[in-house]
């Protein structure tokens, strides 16, 4: 039996991060679970590569937007690759196939009356060639600042307002349509409040997939992305897909346009959406524009994918928000792998090797068996439900079960003994403990598909550990007379101080690597609404080099009197005479604040009158939306002097 799964298309706007990865991760790992089950389990990946910001950035970066979405879209496919994901299809929607399948089905809505044709009205710019959807009448352009018109365009319309009643039919009697149930919820009351027809054309935009129709509209983004985990798979009978697993903040394009979509054009409706939470960064969702992006292949190098993996699906519920910091990855790693699951195995493997002649005894202990027999069943029906966590935590409890019984044992005494009881309890501590590994690493091998592997081969088993079957994983089975394989350490343990630093250096650079690869345009406008000031007209080099920015520090710091914005600093540039320097920071910066601090300032500006004191230079600041300033300063330690270019 087949098992359809997709990831979201990621958009090639922005560079992939570890919130993609979570995503394609938690597939993957769905996609091995179902194998695990029976299932021929195929699994869709990719990048949507349409629309006006991909267009935008291109421009910017001085490619077209084919070029650009190719850079993009091959560094999604470059981490996924680099993480070892087994997908089967990596669909971009810029393959011919994928604009034939969309036409397809925009006729085939249409021949089943769901398309019309209607007007658009939105704020538009004329400069920019685009619709600003966060504008009202009257407003300025986020990107250029000019004022927006009010424009209407004809474009097409798909009638999503005829499928209300049909869309609250199908959650009902699908209960599992949408998951989890907070997820259900809020779609089903949003589809109550009834819905709007959507406008799916544009003419206004270029960068799109162009409707079968006269004139030059091009297919407006959900109805083109969407329409991608079916031309993935389109004639193969992979079709309907059996979950679609999104992020929380796309679950209703997923659950109500997309079934929409599909019963205009008579096709078969996907089985289950699965919205995952989000992966906050100190406690804020990751976003370039925040400055919080945690990108994949500094940890990846560091501490390797599958402390990764572990950390995601053990410390987040699936389906709630969950953090992610350095130090809890390392923390888990430590606690669970290098010194639970870890330590269990080369305690074990040591042992046979050393009592027994590297031949495990098959005889195992029947309460730790029925220990296990709990455990494959809770993590079985925990999993199958996608309660990674809890299935995670079952495992556990059957890993502390065994290493109790190792300790009440105490195989190391009884090896010493000389009868033949001691003997007998040695061979049923050590089988029992091998037995224990080989089934928590049965359960474990689609969380931990690499270092599972590597344990079985340890083990000495010779079956094939990612062709077992779930139904097939039994207390009491491990083969008799069996020699154990070479025994190296599977989870060494980390030093935390040292990683941390390693990934946070390594960050840095494949955030500048990243950066050089797509364009610095890539990154996303600052700011919740998108909007940045507009840049100055530019300027080159010699025109740079003529301001020269050097390191000062502070050595002191007063009010100005009778100027409440004002504060009087004196600050080292490493000349003779400390400089002068009246700097307007004291709404924001207290005196003693600055006393001891490393500033940049403009150090050739000419010297000015402020307030009766003569400014011997300029401080450089960050200056934010309501004008408060945000001083510039050094992660790293910078002489007095150092000039800045
Ligand atoms: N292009 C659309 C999806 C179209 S599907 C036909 C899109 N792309 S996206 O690049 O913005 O990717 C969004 C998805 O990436 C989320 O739904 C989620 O799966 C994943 N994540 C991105 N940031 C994330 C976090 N901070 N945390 C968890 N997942 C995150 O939306």
């Amino acid at each position: 039996m087949k098992y359809y799964l997709t990831t979201p298309l990621y958009y090639v706007n922005a560079a992939p991060h570890i919130g993609h990865t979570y995503t394609t991760l938690a597939a993957e790992t769905i996609k091995r679970l179902k194998r695990m089950q029976g299932f021929d389990a195929v699994l869709t990946t990719g990048t949507d590569e349409h629309g006006q910001k991909v267009e935008r950035s291109a421009e910017a970066s001085k490619r077209t937007p084919q070029e650009f979405a190719d850079v993009v879209s091959a560094e999604f496919r470059r981490q996924w690759d680099a993480l070892g994901i087994q997908y089967d299809h990596f669909i971009r929607t810029t393959d011919p196939q994928h604009h034939l399948t969309v036409q397809w089905l925009f006729e085939r809505c249409r021949k089943n009356g769901y398309i019309y044709q209607g007007s658009y009205t939105g704020q538009y710019c004329v400069s920019d060639e685009l619709y600003v959807n966060e504008a009202g009448p009257g407003d300025p352009c986020p990107f250029c600042g000019r004022i927006t018109e009010t424009v209407t365009e004809e474009n097409y319309f798909f009638k999503l307002s005829a499928f209300q009643d049909k869309l609250l039919a199908l959650y009902e009697t699908e209960k599992d349509f949408v998951r989890p149930e907070a997820r259900r919820n809020e779609v089903i009351s949003f589809v109550k409040q009834g819905l709007q027809d959507l406008s799916i054309s544009r003419t206004s935009l270029k960068w799109g997939i162009p409707l079968p129709v006269e004139g030059k509209h091009v297919f407006y983004v959900w109805f083109d992305a969407l329409i991608g985990y079916l031309s993935a798979v389109r004639d193969t009978g992979l079709w309907p897909a059996d979950l679609h697993l999104v992020g929380k903040e796309i679950v209703r394009f997923h659950a109500v346009f997309w079934p929409a979509f599909l019963m205009a054009a008579d096709l078969p409706l996907p089985k289950s959406v699965f919205a995952h939470g989000w992966l906050l960064f100190e406690n804020d969702k990751m976003s370039k524009s925040r400055g919080n992006i945690v990108r994949t292949d500094p940890i990846r190098e560091v501490v390797g994918i599958e402390a990764l993996r572990y950390y995601l699906f053990r410390e987040i519920v699936f389906g709630q928000d969950g953090s992610f910091s350095y130090d809890a990855l390392i923390g888990r790693y430590n606690a669970d792998l290098a010194n639970g699951l870890g330590n269990l195995v080369s305690r074990t493997l040591t042992m046979i090797k050393q009592y027994r002649a590297g031949v495990t005894p098959a005889q195992f202990d029947q309460a730790t068996g029925q220990a296990a027999a709990i455990a494959i069943q809770a993590a079985a029906s925990a999993f199958d439900r996608f309660e990674f966590s809890r299935g995670l935590e079952a495992i556990w409890t059957l890993i502390a079960a065994a290493d109790k019984f190792i300790v009440d044992q105490a195989p190391w005494k009884l090896a010493r003994a000389q009868d033949e009881e001691s003997h007998r309890r040695l061979d049923t501590a050590l089988g029992t403990a091998a037995e224990t590994v080989r089934i928590a690493t049965a359960l474990l091998s689609p969380v931990l598909p690499d270092s599972t592997a590597r344990i079985w081969k340890q083990l000495g088993m010779r079956n094939d550990l990612s062709l077992i079957q779930m139904k097939d994983i039994r207390w009491g089975e491990f083969p008799a007379g069996q020699a154990i394989g070479d025994i190296a350490g599977v989870f060494p343990r980390i030093d935390s101080a040292v990683a941390i630093e390693k990934m946070r250096a390594l960050e840095v650079e494949v955030g500048r690597q990243q950066a050089a690869l797509l364009g610095k345009t890539v990154e996303e406008p600052a700011g919740a609404t998108g909007a940045i000031a507009p840049l100055a007209p530019s300027i080159n080099i010699d025109d740079f080099g003529k301001v020269d920015l050097r390191v000062g520090l502070v050595l002191s710091a007063e009010a100005v009197k009778g100027a409440d914005k004002l504060l009087h600093l004196k600050v080292d540039i490493g000349e003779a005479e400390p400089r002068t320097i009246v700097a307007g920071i004291a709404k924001v910066y207290k005196p003693e604040q600055m006393v001891g601090r490393k500033v940049v300032i403009v150090a050739n500006l000419e010297p000015r009158k402020l307030r009766g004191i003569l400014s011997q230079g300029m401080i450089v600041a960050a200056s934010l939306e309501d004008g408060a300033p945000v001083l510039a300063g050094f992660l790293e330690e910078v002489p007095v002097g150092a000039r800045l270019k």
